[in-house]
């Protein structure tokens, strides 16, 4: 693969189309309910089908300079409103994904940090927080220290506590966590960034779009948004539980100041000024037309109706996997992701690696963490409850050795 060097003569669309799509064939099948990360399985036609055509509609278009395609203009001042009405956040600007969020909400903390004197700020987080922390904290230049999590894998306030110092310019907390699920104790975080005179930013680009419509449906939630006295900024990905597709992304703040940091002006050079709010120079239309189509066909009712449907999947995966004996659920997750592993008090020892091993070999998908396998729930999966603890029974029946016990969740592709 990759070594046939740049093609000669081109090739026709029919045949090339025809080639990709055999080859697709083999590949995952998000929409069975039987993968549980990369592509949020809404199990709605009718907004897949909209979806791809304000995508073809839009696909060409370039929001570098937002007033040559006043549509696509318009629809992202009115998703920048819909955002911060939903968060409750003072600005808001679109990116193309949780990470390039978090690269802007550090670099606006550095840069607050360095404007008050710091010279090598340092970022604080949970061990749990996701590498897009670390991944920021290589490219800006920001010192990166990951703390021990409690018990119960959530962040542990007093090791915050100990950590911080004039240098700190980012605490940070996940709202959920990408491997258990679980929401760390934002109030106590933040009231240490304030105590101490700097920034804390909530990091929910797993679940800023499940956890409004979690609490309206009533389910328990920890304050872990705005209405927290001390959180500074956040991420939320509409391409995740806003299920929108790939490529869009908010980063919020509270107040518009702190945004101003985020803001690149450059006029010395003879192409005319050019201004931009994220680290993207050309951004595609399609992330900015998906996103704002999906919001406005979906609405409040709509996220809530899916909402349901993830409750309905958590309960039933959870239950599921509590009543196999051997088994454990991860930390009490509050959302409808998790990680399940063998349960160390049970006489029923498991190798979690081999119940893996059962389920690829039943159809199922399950990423593996170091501590055992993770789940992260979709709209689709309320279809495939039953069959999904059906085979993991059978897969824990089995027993056996892991095969391989490979933990990987990001790849690189090198050239
Ligand atoms: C908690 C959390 N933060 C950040 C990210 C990074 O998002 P992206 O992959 O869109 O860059 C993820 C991705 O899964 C996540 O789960």
């Amino acid at each position: 693969m990759g070594d046939e060097g740049f093609p000669q003569h081109g090739t026709a669309p029919e045949s090339l189309l025809g080639a990709l799509r055999e080859e697709r064939r083999g590949d995952l099948d998000w929409r069975s309910g039987r993968a549980f990360s990369l592509v949020y399985n809404v199990d709605d036609p009718e907004l897949e089908a909209l979806q791809h055509e304000v995508a073809s509609m839009f696909l060409h278009e370039n929001a570098l300079n937002p007033f040559r395609y006043v549509t696509l203009l318009r629809m992202e001042g009115e998703l920048l409103s819909m955002v911060r009405d939903l968060f409750g956040a003072g600005a808001a600007a679109l990116s193309s994904g949780g990470t390039e969020s978090i690269f802007l909400a550090v670099q606006t903390a550095r840069d607050a940090a360095r404007a008050r004197g710091v010279e090598h700020p340092q970022l604080l987080c949970a061990v749990t927080a996701h590498p897009a922390f670390p991944k920021a904290c290589k490219y800006l230049d920001v010192e990166f220290t990951p703390l021990p999590v409690r018990a119960d894998g959530r962040a542990d306030p007093d090791e915050f506590a100990a950590a911080v110092s004039e240098r700190t310019a980012l605490i940070v907390g996940s709202a959920p966590s990408y491997p258990f699920g679980v929401i760390d104790p934002i109030p106590e975080l933040a009231a240490i960034a304030a105590a101490n005179g700097t920034l804390c930013h909530v990091d929910a680009c797993l679940g800023g779009f499940l956890l409004p419509f979690w609490e309206r449906l009533g389910e328990p939630v920890p304050p872990w948004d705005f209405r927290v006295d001390g959180v500074t900024s956040m991420s939320a990905d509409i391409h995740k539980y806003g299920y929108s597709y790939k490529g869009i992304s908010t980063v919020l703040y509270r107040d518009r100041d702190l945004q101003q940091r985020q803001v690149f002006m450059y006029d010395s050079w003879p192409g005319g000024l050019y201004a931009s709010m994220s680290a993207a120079g050309t951004r595609p239309g399609p992330p900015i037309a998906g996103a704002w189509a999906t919001i406005t066909h979906l609405g409040t009712d709509g996220y809530l109706r899916l909402a349901e449907r993830v409750l309905t999947a958590t309960r039933g995966f959870r239950a599921g996997v509590e009543s196999i004996d051997g088994l454990l659920v991860t930390s009490n997750p509050e959302l409808s992701v998790f990680e399940f592993g063998a349960d160390p008090e049970s006489a029923h020892a498991v190798d979690i690696g081999a119940v893996a091993d059962g389920m690829d070999d039943r159809g199922w998908n399950l990423d593996r963490q170091q501590g055992g396998l993770h789940v992260m729930l979709s709209p689709g999966h309320d279809r495939v409850v039953d069959a999904f603890v059906a085979d993991l029974r059978a897969a824990v029946a089995e027993g056996g050795t892991a095969r391989d016990n490979d933990q990987v969740y990001g790849g690189v592709v090198e050239g």
